[in-house]
């Protein structure tokens, strides 16, 4: 079963840029996209748990802020490296413009 969390206006979350909620015990990164859309992967990097909310976004590509390691925080999945993919959550907006976050009930 799955749970929809309400992380506040979406507007939180500046564009190009990324931001760490705890949500149901669990961290999780939010991107913004310069494009508008939004995307969540967990919040640690799989290489050495690197803030990912803090990495550069560009289109939809992530760089870890500490070693540099590629993601596409659409899939996940990673770029040019066997350090595994990310864990990616369905994000969608209200009609009132806020996050609606679906994760799994642990
Ligand atoms: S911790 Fe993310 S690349 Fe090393």
């Amino acid at each position: 079963m799955s749970v929809v969390y309400n992380l506040g206006l979406a507007t939180r979350v500046p564009l190009g840029e990324g931001m760490t909620f705890i949500v149901g015990g669990r961290t999780v990164a939010v991107f913004r996209t310069r494009g508008g859309t939004f995307f969540a992967t967990q919040a640690e990097c799989p290489h050495q748990r690197g803030p990912l909310a803090d990495g550069l976004l560009g289109g939809n590509v992530l760089v870890c802020p500490l070693h540099g390691y590629k993601f596409d925080v659409k899939t996940g999945l990673a770029m040019g490296h066997a350090c595994g993919s990310l864990k990616t959550y369905p994000v969608e907006l209200s009609d009132r413009g806020e996050l609606l976050l679906q994760v799994e009930d642990s």
